[in-house]
């Protein structure tokens, strides 16, 4: 008989993001392994513990605390390991802390894996995913950022309510950086190919509270962490399942609009191989401008960091 390999994905970092990943990962049965992997060991036992005491109402997924042997083969690594945002602090106040980490952990995921796909949530996760890129050495549609994805979700969910409509039938895209320099393409938002006829004040308002949502959403509860293992679920399924789904996540561009040799959030098409390709949205002059902004922050921080 045939049996099918079982499909594994390995978490590295049980904080907030990472654990609250992996149980939806496991509520959605998304694979048939899940390995979580922390320098906190304990903690990732005991939260390992907590889900399998949880799959007597689910299915055969097999939860573990493991090592970086692991993730030998997994077919996506996903990293929300490091610190994470206090309040007042900016994503990439956090840079110097996660790059150090990094260092080490990708060496220890490329030490055992050569074939998988890293997917990057720890913050500031465009530079975190270009380090990833090239400390690992693997090829760029193979390391993945989750990008703009939670923006571009919040930016349709604030879309959605303003319209009263379903955020899933709202078309928009927020490109750039995952952060402050973000950008909203609003010349291309539509709800089945019609205009929003939203005024200024509104959209003003609208991409404000979307740029803004972590800053709300930390000085509230001290973190965040339900939206974006949603979206760290999404990218997963669109690799596991091949769809080809468009998601903007963040990738290496290559002339995007100019811009080169830079991890940013555009929309990409996402299947097993990971990002097939790039979308090129046409933008406007003031979203092309914001955008090479954005890229700009990005490859000085970059540079500052000797990459
Ligand atoms: C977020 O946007 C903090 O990057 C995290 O929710």
């Amino acid at each position: 008989m045939n049996v099918k390999k079982a499909t594994r994905i390995a978490v590295i970092g049980v904080g907030a993001v990472g654990s609250t990943s992996a149980y939806t990962l496991l509520l959605r049965e998304r694979a048939d392994e899940l390995v979580l992997i922390d320098a906190n060991h304990e903690k990732a036992v005991g939260d390992a513990l907590d889900m399998n005491h949880g799959l007597p109402f689910l299915g055969r997924t097999k939860v573990w605390a493991g090592t970086y042997e692991d993730c030998r083969d997994a077919e996506i690594i996903v990293i929300t390991a490091g610190a994470a945002q206090k309040q007042g602090e900016t994503r990439i106040d956090l840079l110097k802390r996660n790059a150090s980490i990094f260092d080490s952990i990708i060496g220890e995921v490329t030490k055992v894996n050569s074939h998988g796909i890293l997917l990057i949530a720890t913050n500031p996760v465009d530079v975190m995913s270009y380090l990833s890129l090239k400390k690992s050495q693997w090829p760029a549609h193979r390391v993945i950022g989750t990008g703009t994805l939670l923006d571009s979700a919040r930016f349709r969910y604030l879309i959605g309510e303003h319209l009263s409509i379903d955020p899933r039938s709202v078309h928009a895209h927020i490109i750039g950086e995952h952060g402050d320099s973000e950008v909203p393409v609003w010349s291309l938002a539509n709800v089945a190919g019609t205009e929003l006829g939203i005024g200024n004040e509104a959209r003003e308002d609208i991409f404000t509270n979307t740029r803004d949502a972590a800053y709300q959403i930390i000085s509230a509860k001290g973190a965040t962490y339900y939206a974006i293992a949603l979206a760290i679920d999404r990218i997963c399924t669109a690799i596991l399942r091949d769809e080809g789904a468009v998601l903007n996540v963040s990738t290496l561009l290559e002339d995007y609009h100019g811009i080169s040799d830079v991890y940013l959030g555009v929309p990409c098409i996402v299947d097993k191989q990971g990002v097939r390709s790039v979308m090129k949205l046409k933008l406007s002059g003031e979203e092309t401008d914001g955008l090479h902004r954005s890229a700009g922050k990005l490859r000085d921080i970059i540079q500052s960091i000797g990459l």
